[in-house]
């Protein structure tokens, strides 16, 4: 049989073969991020923690750590991926560049030695860049070359650049990974939500094409916001839908505050949300 050009023609295939899960307001889509993104509606912001290829080599098992492991290194090795990577930031982030709205942000996260290709793919595609943010996971990865505590995100644009809803959040954010699954690179819900509550509003749609166990799901559940996740592995992806299922059926930890009233003074801060849940929390 020869594949259809057309994406609708596509989707039609996909939805025969590929399972689809609608929780509340979250579509999963359990495939191939290569093939899904291009069928999508254009959505209002992406934030995703892609697979890249980890470096063999440099861990220090018996080094002394302070501040022990976090859940995040829970399944590392010293050998390589820690999960399914047979892709390349340049295979995906023109889709992803295609599949977001004109004048909208994204955040792609990496670590160290990725952060150079990712940049550049991500220009290449036709993102511009506003920044790179820091998560301090404040329990190190041993290593021989300087213990690994940090992880990074590119945050950029598509077109027009516009404020974040929470001017005084800081480039750095120091927050454990809480494990909420066996997922192996499973990042914290709060840092998600950092991300969703800076970039967009209520009732907008996100997307995760790496969505692992749904951490980003759960940050749009918490948050009021639509959410599009895409999953290969079939593990990963029953664990995101338990997850965003239970995250709806707490229904009430959506907190997005409205804005108080009052005349505002020029360095009248009263209106700006909590710095590590930025605009509306889900803490
Ligand atoms: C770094 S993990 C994301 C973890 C997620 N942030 C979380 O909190 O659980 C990347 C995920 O991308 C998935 N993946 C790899 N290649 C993919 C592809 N082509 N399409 C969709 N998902 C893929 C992997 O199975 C993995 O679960």
């Amino acid at each position: 049989m020869q594949w259809p050009t057309s994406p609708l023609m596509k989707i039609g295939l996909w939805s025969m073969r590929m399972r689809i899960e609608r929780i509340g307001d979250a579509t999963l889509y359990n495939g191939d991020c290569l093939e899904v993104m291009a069928g999508l509606e254009p959505v209002d912001c992406i934030v995703t923690d892609a697979p890249y290829r980890v470096s063999s080599g440099g861990f220090a098992a018996n080094l002394q750590l302070e501040g022990g492991f976090g859940g995040w290194m829970k399944d590392y090795g010293n050998g390589g991926d820690i999960v399914e990577c047979s892709i390349e930031w340049s295979d995906w982030l023109p889709l992803a560049f295609a599949a977001l709205k004109d004048d909208k942000q994204a955040y792609f996260m990496s670590n160290g030695k990725n952060l150079k290709a990712a940049w550049t793919a991500a220009e290449d595609a036709g993102f511009d860049l506003h920044t790179i943010l820091v998560w301090d996971k404040r329990a190190a990865l041993p290593n021989k070359y300087y213990q690994n505590v940090t992880e990074f995100t590119l945050f950029m644009r598509k077109g027009k650049a516009f404020t974040i809803r929470n001017p005084g959040s800081k480039n750095l954010v120091s927050l454990f990974q809480k494990d909420e699954s066996p997922h192996p690179t499973e990042k914290p819900t709060e840092l998600m939500g950092t991300y969703i509550g800076n970039s967009t509003w209520p009732g907008e749609t996100i997307l995760d094409p790496f969505m692992g166990s749904g951490t980003t799901g759960v940050a749009c559940a918490r948050m009021g916001r639509k959410f599009s996740g895409i999953e290969l592995d079939e593990r990963y992806f029953d664990i995101a839908c338990e997850r965003i299922a239970k995250a709806y059926a707490q229904g009430d930890m959506f907190v997005e505050r409205p804005k108080k009233v009052k005349a505002a003074g020029l360095f009248d801060n009263d209106n700006a949300p909590a710095q590590a849940g930025a605009a509306g929390s889900v803490a």
